[in-house]
Parts: structure tokens; sequence; C-alpha cells
């Protein structure tokens, strides 16, 4: 044995590995899920030699990676295996290449396992399938061990007549032990096996699938021996718990001999007869790439692979949109995903705003080179809505602006503001105006007197800060915040409006990438002016090279008049967090959300998110990574 490769990299057969890449199936969404275990299904049918699919599990560079390889007795027969895998499950040929050594170097051969330098393998065989109902994927209880091992599947198609053969013999060999049973007694394990072969051949009578010969074989190591005994003892416990068995392999029938050796039966394999339907439930695509796709904004980690997880917030022509939504209870950890996208999206150089209407988001955006702007207490800028609307718009703007200060506008007092707006101002020039200027001509106007008295007090004195200055916004350079906590109430909705307009304008003229962040968007919807631009903003911002973040607190305002269902099918990804009471109900209908993901969003933690995108869907916890306030990027 000196000199060997456990897992074959010495071997010529080492060699004829393929990996491949498929979707995690315990990530995917039920309807693709189905779709996906229907390909496999096909691929199985399909098969017409032998193969092995070997999961192997590395920690590398402090990251776990879970790669899936192809075996086969010759390069064209993988070849062809690898090649219905991409057409029937949308798998990705990595190519051949050398599959990663669980251990190298000279090895020796113990009674109970292997013996290599300082680190120990040891080998496990499935003996005893799970006996409770599974569903695909259920491997992930096998390879989601944090030790490193290969997990390997023989897939041998059975001719029909030949499984039929070993069936009815099967069933002979059962009647027989059966007669021989103490007095007649029935055995129930006979009678279990007895009905199992009889499924069997009902399904391949039927042509409902067809038979395979199934074997699924461990090798756990390289580690200290007390580890590597830990790492068994621990996956022989989950295996009872699905009152499945997993029992040591001699080396002649584990995987390290087996793969040593590149294609060679095991003299004792342990194999099962199963049929289409059952060997599509040891899918083994169970991890995600285990590194985030380039551009993408590191949020945290997987909750169950523990691997970086990502937002892809850049506009790509491969997603429609780039915009994210977040919903989730107050206090669910909102705000400080909004400050890790914040200050991930400025420091990789995208010019970012936040609509911040709690004050919570000053230190990051100066900490970045930004700037903090907090309404309530003025500062250097005016928001003109005359300056600040797109031009020609300005009009219109000011007149929503009135509407929701000192409306509703009867229609002869909107026309009186209107005409006020066109009315030539002495000395104004080509200045735009501002609201308080046009009080004197509206006040003149039988039509426009009340209104004019109406509006006289938000824009004159402290209101006139905000609401009649002349100046078009800030221009960002880096990021900026808007707050708007310590506005006093009934200024709010004006500002929100202001602020969105003012918003909306530079994101259409400046043709930086850009991130629109707005904090407590429920809020600010409960303004049906508010709630159109922001639905505007998620439809149209990608064109202007930007993407919405919106994060808001109950899946009540989704049901705000289209806001929240435009919002949620504009927005790329969705993430769920912490929710309960009716809440929950309506994220279920909403989201089609299984029974199981509604239940753990009513016990999930701070920090903690569903993440839907696409086809795929993750639990995630949200966390700053640790080379600091996430200024790592895929
Ligand atoms: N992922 C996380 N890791 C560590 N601390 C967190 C995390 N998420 C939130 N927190 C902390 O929990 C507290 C509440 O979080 P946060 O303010 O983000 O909640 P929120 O959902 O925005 O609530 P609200 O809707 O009331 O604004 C804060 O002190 C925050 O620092
Ligand atoms: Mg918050």
């Amino acid at each position: 044995m000196d000199g060997c490769r456990i897992a074959g990299a010495n071997s010529a057969e080492a060699e004829r590995a393929i990996e491949i890449a498929a979707p995690d199936i315990l990530d995917t969404r039920p309807a693709p899920r189905a779709q996906l275990l229907a390909g496999f299904e096909a691929w199985l049918d399909q098969l017409e030699a032998p193969v092995r699919l070997t999961v192997a599990s590395r920690l590398a560079n402090g990251r776990r990676r879970r790669s899936v390889w192809l075996w086969s007795a010759s390069n064209e027969l993988a070849a062809q295996a690898t090649a219905q895998l991409e057409r029937l499950c949308g798998a990705a040929v990595r190519g051949p290449g050398a599959f990663p050594p669980l251990v190298e170097g000279p090895i020796a051969e113990r009674v109970t396992g292997i013996a290599w330098a300082g680190a120990w393998v040891e080998c496990l065989r499935l003996t005893t399938l799970p006996r409770v109902p599974v569903e695909p994927g259920w491997l992930w209880q096998l390879v989601g061990e944090p030790q490193d091992l290969d997990l390997t599947l023989s897939i041998s198609p059975v001719k029909a007549g030949t499984a039929d053969r070993r069936l009815r013999h099967r069933l002979r060999e059962l009647a027989a032990r059966e007669l021989e049973a103490d007095w007649g007694m029935p055995d129930p394990a006979l009678a279990v096996e007895r009905a199992a072969a009889n499924r069997l051949r009902e399904v391949l009578a039927r042509g409902e699938g067809r038979a395979f010969e199934v074997a699924v074989s461990m090798a756990v190591g390289g580690g200290p021996v007390g580890e590597v005994r830990a790492a068994t003892a621990r996956l022989r416990r989950r295996a009872l718990g699905m009152r499945a068995q997993l029992a040591p392999a001699w080396l002649d029938e584990g995987p390290a001999l087996l793969e040593a050796g590149g294609w060679r039966r095991p003299r004792r394999a342990f194999t099962r007869l199963l049929t289409t339907p059952e060997v599509a439930t040891l899918w083994p695509w169970l991890d995600g790439p285990g590194e985030l796709e380039p551009g993408s904004c590191r949020i945290g980690r997987h909750l169950r692979t523990q691997g970086p997880v990502g937002l892809k917030l850049a506009a790509s022509a491969a997603a429609p949109n780039s915009n994210c939504c977040v919903i989730a209870a107050s206090g669910a950890g909102k705000s400080y995903l909004a400050r890790l996208v914040g200050v991930s999206q400025a420091r990789a150089g995208t010019v970012t705003v936040v609509v911040d209407p709690e004050n919570e988001h000053r230190e990051w955006c100066e900490a970045v080179g930004g700037t903090y702007l907090d309404l309530a207490r003025g500062g250097g800028f005016g928001f003109n809505v005359f300056e600040a609307a797109n031009p020609g718009e300005g009009e219109l703007a000011a007149r929503e602006l009135v509407d929701l200060l000192a409306g509703p506008l009867s229609p002869p007092e909107a026309g009186a503001f209107l005409e006020a707006c066109a009315a030539p101002r002495r000395g104004a020039g080509d200045s735009a105006p501002v609201l308080a200027e046009l009080l004197p001509v509206m006040a003149g106007d039988p039509h426009g007197r009340s209104l004019a008295a109406r509006l006289r007090p938000w824009v004159e004195g402290q209101g006139g800060m905000l609401f009649s200055r002349p100046g078009r916004g800030p221009e960002v350079t880096r990021a900026l915040g808007v707050g708007l906590r310590d506005l006093p109430e009934r200024w709010r909705a004006g500002a929100a409006l202001l602020v969105s307009q003012w918003l909306w304008a530079w994101a259409q003229r400046d043709p930086a990438p850009k991130q629109v962040i707005i904090d407590e968007a429920g809020l600010l919807a409960a303004q049906p002016q508010l709630a159109e631009l922001m639905g505007q903003m998620a439809r149209r911002l990608r064109k202007y090279s930007g993407s919405l973040l919106l994060l808001t607190q109950a899946p009540r305002d989704l049901a705000m008049e289209g806001f929240g269902e435009l919002v949620a099918a504009n927005s790329a990804t969705l993430l769920v967090g912490s929710t309960t009471g009716p809440g929950v109900q309506r994220l279920k209908t909403g989201f089609h959300l299984s029974d199981e993901d509604c239940e753990w969003l009513q016990r999930c933690r701070r920090g903690e998110f569903l993440m839907l995108a696409g086809a795929t869907q993750a639990r995630v916890r949200v966390e700053a990574s640790e080379t600091g306030a996430n200024g790592d990027r895929g």
C-alpha cells in the first residue's frame, strides 16, 4: 500500500474523474426542484453504463467546499453521461480534473482504518437505506459533516429482465424463509422485505422506472484518529436517526481502496436494488458554489453550508432587475443589513443614497467618506421642488407637494396654483421660483386665496427652510444619508416627497452606478405619492444603472394598494426575516412559502433571513465579514 493515494488521485482512472456542478436541491424552490428531479430521473433512465458519483468535501483556505465528481468505465461513457446531465439537469461540467485526494502520501492499512502520517481515515458503507420516507437531498445529513470526506454513490443500471429474475428469486427465498419461521408465526422483517420486492416489481411492470444496483460508501478522515472516530460516530448516529445504518467497511469495500484502484468493483460490494425514483432521492448536489459570484456584495453566510452569501445588486443583462426587498418585523436586523450593503456598495465605488426615516445611518455614511443630511437641522442644501425635479416637470412636482401639504386641492385651486406658477415674477429672470414667491399671486386670485392661506404656514418661518428654499438638492459623490427622524410629524410626508422627487431626478441625471436604500419603506409608502415614486424606482432604476434596496417592517405593507406587489414583483431578491402573527399567512400566500419555512420565520433569530432569488431559496445569517464592515466582494 505504500505510496498509494486514497481517492485515486494517483491512478490513471483519477484522471477520468469529471467535476460537475448542478443546483443544490435543498436551495431550490419547490417548482424548479420538481423539474430538476424529473430531469435527474430522465438521466438515470437513459444511463447505459455504471457510473460513480463522488461528493468530495474538503476544507481549503478556511472554506468548506463540496465538489461532485463523476467516474465511469471509459472516457466516452463519462462524456456521454455528463453531456446528458448538462442537458437534463442544467448541470455545468467543470471538466476533467484531478480529483482532490482525501489524504496523500505513504499510507498503512490498519484493522479499522488507514493510518497516514499523523492522520487517520475510516470507511463506512450504507447497509440499510432509510426506512422512513426521505426527501431528495437527505444525503446532506451525511455530507454536511465538518470533516473531510468522500461519499460515493455507485449506480449500475440493471436490465428489467435481470431485475425481475432476481426479484422473483428473492421472493421465493423469502417465501421459503417464511415457511421455516417458527410455528408459522409471520416474521415482520420478512414481510417488509417481501413488500419492498413486490413494490419494485410493480414499478418495473408498470414501466414507472428502471432498476439499479446502488451502493453508498464513505471515507471520512484526514485528521487525528479521535476526530475521525468522533465524526464517524456522529454520521452513524445521524443515519440511525433515519432508521438507516452505516457500518464500518473493510478496506476492500470502502471507497478508499475502491477509488485508489479507480474503476474496480469492490470485492464485497454491498448493493441494493432500487427504482429510478428511489435513486433520484440520492441527488448529490448539496452545496452552493462556496464562493461569491463576481461583483456581488457579501451580506453573511449560509446557515446550512456556512458558505458566504452575497447579493447581486449591480444591474446585469442576466437579471431583469437587481433590486432587493427586505421584509421583517421590528428588530429583525433590517437596518443592520442596510448598513452592510451601504458600506460595501460605497466602498466598491457605487454612489449610494440612503433614505433614513429613523436617523440610523449617519455613522457609516460618514465613515465611507460620504455626507449625512439631517433634514430637521437644515444644512447647506435646498430641495426646491421646482429645481430638483426633472426639467419641465417642476410645476407638476410642485402641485403634488402642495396637494400633500395644503390639499386636497379643488380643481379651481389647482388652476389658480398653476397660474401662479406661470405668472411673471419681478426681477426673477430665468430662475426657478420657490413656493413662498407664489403666495402673493395666489392671494390676489379669488380661487387661490384660501389655498394661499393654507400654504403660508408651510413656506414661511421654519417650514420655509425646507419647502421654500432655492437649490436643486445635494450632489452625491460617494454616499449620502438623508435623515427624516426629527422632522415635526406633520412635515414628514412632505419632506419625504421632496426627497423622493429629488432622488428620482438625481438617479436619472447622474450616469454613475448607484444604489438607493430606503429604510422603513412601509412607513413612507403610507403616502400614495411616495408609494408611486418607490414603485417607479423599483421598475425603472435599473435603466439608470441603479438598484434599489427597500426595507420594510410588516407584510401588511405589501398589501398596500399595489405598492407591495409591485415592489416584490420587481425585486430579483427577497429577504424575509422574523415574522409573527397574521403576517406569516400573508407571506405564505404572497411568496408561495412552505409550511416549514413559515414555521422557521416565526422562530428565526435576529439577523436570520430566508433569501428568495429566482429558482433558489436559502436560509442565511446576515453578518459583517471578519475583514471589517463587509468590504469583501465576490
Ligand atoms: N445580523 C446581525 N448581527 C448582529 N447584530 C445585529 C444583526 N442584526 C441586527 N443586529 C442588532 O439588533 C438590533 C436591531 O437591529 P435593526 O435596527 O437592524 O433592526 P430593524 O429590523 O431595522 O428594526 P426596526 O424595524 O425597528 O428598525 C441592533 O442593535 C442591531 O445592531
Ligand atoms: Mg430599522
